[in-house]
């Protein structure tokens, strides 16, 4: 009698224990980075449509203003490292030898090609072992494209994936004499992306247009404040009164090895104490760094650092490792 009781409570305890853990697992989310970027050249629709079909919980968009005022999903605010822009357009490049996204009309920047990223000087692809360069036939995409196939594949099959959307280089719009920031709110109004039970993170490097974007703008969606360079940390209690989140660099979150065992910095225990849940960036199976392999990277940040979710080029991979961990 004596024993089944305490098998019973071994038994429950355990029971217990797997439900936290599996709820802990469960609320860490996926965030495919530039769509599933490690297998289809990143910001393409076609990116997009496989990291949607991975079932990951958000897909990130980059945006960059047109000359005609269309937010465009890409990267950086410069075409020649992505598209064929240098071959169509030679005498449309700035001084600085860099053709900017802004200097063409949404027309011109659908009839480029887009590629594998590549350094633009050497011509030599940034990741080698990714989809070979100037092949297939992949075109650049407004941000209303992006929500129209994300919705309409929700709408399909009844899953509910979130869009993760980014204003890039609101200074640099601002000194182009363009509001990047306003037209990016209207079109997430516009698909029903306005508060924060709407499925959509908004996020920025630039606190002062993340506060305003809070404050003055009075927008209600959640808002995740990126956080470039470790000084930033400093700043979290800051951050909390305005943003829902913050999205550092991994590196952050590490600090130096003790007996060969990777420790943490303060961030992700600061950030959870002031109620900010932590998005690092960027996970790559192809660039390890410090790492000596992926499934090392993902526990040590996901499980050991308690990190909420993570900005990955391999979303499968991610999702695959947080199944394993609920099954251990
Ligand atoms: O936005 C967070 C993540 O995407 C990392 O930044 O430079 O790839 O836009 P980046
Ligand atoms: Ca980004």
């Amino acid at each position: 009698m004596k024993y089944n009781l305490l098998f019973l409570i071994c038994l429950l305890l355990t029971s217990c224990n797997q439900i936290q853990k599996e709820k802990k697992l469960s609320n860490k989310i996926v965030i495919a980075h530039r769509g599933a970027s490690g297998y289809l050249p990143e910001h393409t629709l076609e990116s997009k449509a496989m990291a949607y079909a991975m079932q990951v919980d958000f897909i990130e968009q980059d945006l960059v203003l047109s000359k005609d005022d269309v937010p465009i999903v890409i990267h950086d605010i410069y075409l020649d490292d992505v598209t064929n822009v240098a071959n169509k357009f030679p005498d449309r490049k700035r001084e600085d030898n860099r053709f900017y996204v802004i200097d063409f009309t949404y027309d011109e920047l659908k009839s480029l090609q887009v590629t594998e990223r590549f350094n633009p000087k050497t011509g030599e692809q940034f990741y080698p072992n990714r989809f070979p360069k100037w092949k297939g036939n992949f075109k650049l995409h407004s941000l209303q494209e992006e929500i129209e196939l994300i919705q309409g594949l929700n709408a399909s099959t009844g899953k509910n994936i979130g869009i993760y959307p980014e204003i890039k280089e609101p200074k640099f719009h601002q000194k182009e004499g363009k509001n990047l920031t306003a037209i990016v709110l209207n079109v997430l109004a516009d698909y029903s992306y306005k508060t924060k039970k709407d499925n959509c993170i908004l996020q920025c490097f630039d606190a002062e247009e993340l506060e305003r974007i809070r404050v003055d703008l009075k927008s209600e969606l959640f808002l995740v404040q990126l956080i470039e360079h470790p000084e930033e940390a400093k700043q979290l209690a800051h951050f909390a009164t305005y943003a829902d989140g913050v999205g550092p660099w991994y590196k952050q979150i590490l600090s130096e090895k003790v007996n060969n065992r990777f420790q943490f910095t303060n961030l992700v225990k600061e950030a959870h104490e002031l109620g900010l849940k932590v998005h690092p960036y960027t996970f790559r199976a192809d660039a390890l760094a410090e790492f000596s392999s992926f499934d090392e990277m993902l526990k040590t940040l996901l499980i050991d650092a308690n990190v909420d979710g993570a900005f990955t080029d391999f979303p499968d991979k991610v999702i695959d490792f947080l199944k394993k961990e609920n099954e251990r």
